[in-house]
């Protein structure tokens, strides 16, 4: 198999992750700003979602209708049909031109909710990385960490109405929380963990000084 993430002249690809709360999306512009200052193209983006067929599923993935209960196979599918869009459309196109893609959420998010919450297979997964990202990885994985009642507790103050997945219970999100914690220690030299039960400022030190590390590193 070609190995794309090689080729030169190819941009990088950071995602960042967590349970509900955590300040993923508070940080996203952070991150994005640090990249543009030293003058990379920066495509910002999430999942699920990020183009507009792919959104129309991140759609029908939160909707809450209780009428009819979402199969946590199809939860699954439709995760990585929406990703196989957002890659195929938005994140490949991306990378090859040069461009730095910052993804909210990205696969460690499915082994963490749909493996650790929902209890479905790992292998089962790990079939559908592999078919939808043909061994793209990303290259940096910003983890925001903190405990779940703290966490859920932005949720709350955060006031809007809960999403299919923010009204899981909190053994649903400890598990999910977990899972992320065991694949940022298996995978260190991909993952930094972020304290993000700190203040903002803080937390955004943190993210700044790991980014200019691997900056370092990769320039
Ligand atoms: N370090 C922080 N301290 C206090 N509140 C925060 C912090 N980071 C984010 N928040 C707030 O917590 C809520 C959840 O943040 P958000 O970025 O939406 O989380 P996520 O995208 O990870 O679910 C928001 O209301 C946000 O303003
Ligand atoms: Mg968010």
């Amino acid at each position: 198999m070609l190995d794309e993430s090689r080729s030169p002249g190819r941009g990088r690809f950071i995602t960042l992750e967590g349970g509900e709360g955590v300040g993923k999306s508070t940080n996203l512009g952070f991150v994005c700003e640090f990249l543009a200052r030293r003058g990379v193209e920066v495509v910002r983006t999430r999942e699920p979602g990020g183009t507009p067929r792919a959104e129309a599923i991140r759609r029908l993935l939160l909707d809450p209708a209780e009428e009819e209960p979402l199969s946590d196979d199809a939860e699954l599918l439709l995760i990585f049909a929406a990703r196989a869009q957002h890659l195929e459309r938005l994140v490949r196109p991306a990378l090859a031109r040069g461009a730095w893609v910052v993804c909210d959420r990205f696969t460690d998010a499915t082994f963490a909710y749909q493996g650790g919450g929902r209890g479905i297979d790992n292998d089962a997964i790990a079939t559908l990385e592999t078919l939808v990202q043909r061994g793209l990885q990303p290259d940096l994985t910003l983890l925001l960490d903190m405990p779940v009642e703290a966490a859920q507790r932005r949720v709350s103050e955060r006031g809007n109405e809960r999403d299919r997945f923010e009204q899981e219970r909190a053994d649903f999100f400890t598990a999910v929380r977990n899972v992320y914690l065991r694949r940022a220690s298996s995978q260190p030299e991909r993952f930094a963990i972020i304290d993000a039960a700190q203040s903002l400022e803080d937390v955004q030190q943190a993210i700044e000084a790991c980014l200019q590390d691997w900056w370092g590193g990769m320039t």
